[in-house]
């Protein structure tokens, strides 16, 4: 990679009962109204989000309090927190969840901080100039949102999922106990760290007249082998400190750029999944792996090398240089089988359990080319053409 782009605004508080300190950061960064942002009440079952409001009171903060994020979060509940955060006068948004829920606080950040209609930053008629201070206390590792430039909403009607990517979506401190992901279920853990190795293998894929850094490359494949160790062993000792910092840790860096600058990402599964977690409210992880390998095995001839390499340093499987595309081919089966033994679909069945129609995929194909006004994908460029035939061939 000749040239790139690294900012990492957030300041991280990793460790057991950083909660405590919340209140305290706030005040730091200059809060004196505190919109506390929450799903749909694992934080209020688990006693977070009363210890999260002691902390703020603590500090001598005022704060209200908005719950009822869903998993692929909603523009309503954006429109609620936008008109709530004026009534109430609010300066500063705490997300306290998943992805979900600090994607739901970066767009209510955005409609505080800028004229119009919220979604129009969403669907790219308006450009963002500013969003009101945010910051995370995080109980999911997965999305990496807590240290991101990006946050993914579902407009309600047309169940149209969207992301956008900005220099002001950082929050300003992430508060990462791993303590809080004890209570997980299984598949949350595995859906999250789907999407913490997809993170990394989107930008792993660049376009393949992209040279990488050496560097670079051996982070993401670290990364990798770190998420799928951890993952696995996670699964059977939910509540085992280590492994759970581990994958948090790996969650934050497979999103904060570390493993690449995502401009130069391909994300051609990331945009092929927003299509699917939209329509189906699946989670995100889930459907990465649900289309992953249908992707790699339609795609890896544009740069068999790369493949090879992914195969060779991450599964440690064997060169084969009378045939590096089975070589290339082998760590395509070997990706496939982890997400199959951590409980991962590998395909679209598997996934919402039954096969799309033809009709459903030429509106998920047509979503997700926008209307067929663009290609997606770096590594190798697909259109609305392409779309439809991974879609068909995940099944
Ligand atoms: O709503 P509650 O009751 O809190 O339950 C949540 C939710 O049902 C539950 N959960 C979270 N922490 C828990 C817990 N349950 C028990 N114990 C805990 N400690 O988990 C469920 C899923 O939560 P969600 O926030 O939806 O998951 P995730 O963190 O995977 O976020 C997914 C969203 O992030 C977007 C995805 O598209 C999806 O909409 N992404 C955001 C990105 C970003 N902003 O940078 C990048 C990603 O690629 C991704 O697209
Ligand atoms: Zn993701």
């Amino acid at each position: 990679m000749d040239s790139f782009n690294f900012q990492a605004p957030t300041q991280i508080v990793f460790g057991k009962n950083t909660e405590a300190q919340v209140g305290a950061l706030c005040k730091k960064y200059g809060a004196k109204k505190v919109l506390v942002h929450f799903g749909g009440g694992s934080v209020v079952k688990s006693g977070l989000l009363d210890r999260v409001c002691a902390s703020l009171k603590e500090a001598g903060l005022e704060y209200v309090l908005l719950g009822g994020v869903v998993p692929n979060p909603l523009l309503s509940k954006v429109y609620e927190g936008i008109e709530l955060g004026k009534k109430e006068k609010i300066d500063f948004i705490l997300a306290v969840g998943g992805g979900s829920v600090i994607d739901s606080a970066k767009a209510i950040g955005y409609g505080l901080a800028n004229e119009g209609d919220v979604w129009d930053y969403y669907s790219r008629k308006k450009t963002v100039t500013g969003s009101i201070p945010k910051a995370a206390v995080l109980t999911l590792a997965a999305a990496g949102s807590e240290m991101s430039s990006a946050s993914v909403i579902t407009k309600d009607e047309g169940m149209l999922k969207r992301g956008l990517s900005t220099e002001y979506a950082y929050c300003k401190f992430a508060i990462m106990n791993p303590e809080l992901t004890y209570t997980l279920p299984a598949y949350q853990t595995a859906s999250g760290c789907t999407d913490i190795i997809l993170h990394t293998l989107e930008r792993y894929f660049v376009a393949p007249s992209t040279k990488t850094l050496d560097i670079t490359d051996m982070i993401a494949e670290s990364l990798l082998k770190n998420t799928m160790r951890n993952c696995t062993y996670a699964l059977s000792n939910p509540c085992d400190y280590d492994t759970r910092a581990e994958i948090m840790w790996c969650g934050t860096l497979s999103h904060n750029d570390i493993t690449g600058d995502r401009s130069f990402g391909d994300w051609a599964c990331h945009q092929l999944e927003h299509e699917l977690s939209g329509m189906f409210g699946v989670a995100h992880g889930a459907g990465l792996a649900a289309v992953w390998g249908t992707w790699a095995r339609y795609v890896y001839k544009e740069n068999i090398a790369r493949f090879v390499k992914l195969a060779m340093n991450v599964f440690g499987l064997p060169y084969n240089s009378a045939d590096p595309e089975a070589t290339a081919l082998a760590g395509i089966a070997a990706m496939e089988s982890y997400f199959a033994s951590i409980g991962m679909p590998t395909n679209i069945h598997d996934l919402i359990g039954r096969e799309l129609n033809d009709e459903e995929i030429r509106e998920l194909a047509y979503k997700c080319s926008f209307m067929n006004t663009r290609t997606i994908g770096q590594f190798k460029k697909l259109t609305i053409h392409d779309m439809e035939n991974i879609y068909r061939l995940a099944k």
